[in-house]
C-alpha cells in the first residue's frame, strides 16, 4: 500500500543523503521520492550545519529545498556539479530507465549529463525486466503538437496528452507539454530514443539510457544499492 511504499521512498531517500557532504555541488531530482532525500538533507542543515550548494531539476524542488535554508544556484553558474540524486518511475538490469512521471525530464536529463555521478532513489517496485510498463514520457513543443501526436499515432506509440485534474494541458517548467506513451514493453531502447529526439517539436524524451551509476533501492529488508 501508499504507506508501505512510501516508507521505501523515504529510506531510500535517507540512505542516498549521506552521499552530500560539506563543499559540494549537489543536484537535486524531482518527485515524492526526492522529497524525502531534501527533507533529510534539510533535516541535516538545521541539525548538523551540512552547507552544500544545490542545483534543482524544477521549480518545485527548488522551493522546498530553499524552504529549508539550502543554497540553491542555477546551473549555469557552477562549473560542475558533484552528484545528481533522482527519482525514477522504471529501471531494467541494463540501467536503462524511464522519468518524466512528474514533468520534470528536461531539466532532469540536462542536469544528469552534466553531473559526475547520478544516483537514483526508487522503491523496489520499479525495479523492472522490461521497462516500458510506465508511459513513457515525451516534451513537446506546444505549437504543433497535435501534429506530432498524430505521428505517434501512425507509428503505434499510443500516444495521450498529459492534462491535469481540470482538465487543462500539462505544462513543464519550460512552458511545455507532455505527452505520455503508452508502450507497454520498450524492448529497443535506444532505438525508439533515436525516432524520438530526431521528430521535430519533440524537445526531449523520458528514455534515460545508461545514464546512471548507482541506485539506491528501498526494500522492506533495507535500502539496498545497485551500482552500474
Ligand atoms: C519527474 O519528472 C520524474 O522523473 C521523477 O523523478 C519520477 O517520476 C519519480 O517520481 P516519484 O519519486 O514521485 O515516483
Amino acid at each position: 500500500d501508499k504507506a508501505q511504499q512510501d516508507a521505501l521512498k523515504k529510506a531510500a531517500g535517507i540512505e542516498a543523503a549521506s552521499l552530500v557532504t560539506n563543499g559540494m555541488v549537489a543536484g537535486l531530482g524531482t518527485g515524492s521520492t526526492v522529497r524525502f532525500l531534501v527533507d533529510e538533507l534539510g533535516r541535516r542543515v538545521t541539525d548538523e550545519g551540512l552547507s552544500f550548494t544545490g542545483v534543482t531539476t524544477s521549480r518545485r524542488t527548488q522551493e522546498q529545498a530553499e524552504s529549508y535554508g539550502i543554497r540553491i544556484v542555477d546551473i549555469d553558474d557552477v562549473d560542475h556539479i558533484d552528484v545528481t540524486i533522482d527519482g525514477a518511475d522504471e529501471v531494467d538490469g541494463n540501467f536503462n530507465g524511464i522519468k518524466g512521471g512528474g514533468a520534470a525530464l528536461l531539466w532532469e536529463k540536462i542536469v544528469a549529463t552534466n553531473s559526475d555521478r547520478v544516483v537514483w532513489i526508487v522503491d523496489e517496485s520499479k525495479v523492472v525486466d522490461t521497462i516500458g510498463r510506465f508511459p513513457l514520457p515525451v516534451e513537446v513543443i506546444p505549437f504543433g503538437a497535435g501534429h506530432v501526436i498524430k505521428r505517434f499515432e501512425d507509428r503505434g506509440y499510443h500516444p495521450v496528452l498529459r492534462k491535469d485534474a481540470a482538465g487543462k494541458e500539462v505544462r513543464t517548467d519550460e512552458n511545455n507539454y507532455v505527452v505520455d506513451l503508452h508502450l507497454g514493453r520498450i524492448d529497443k531502447p535506444e532505438e525508439l530514443a533515436q525516432d524520438l529526439i530526431t521528430t521535430v517539436g519533440v524537445v526531449e524524451h523520458g528514455l534515460f539510457l545508461n545514464m546512471v551509476d548507482k541506485v539506491i533501492v528501498g526494500d522492506p529488508q533495507g535500502p539496498r544499492t545497485l551500482v552500474n
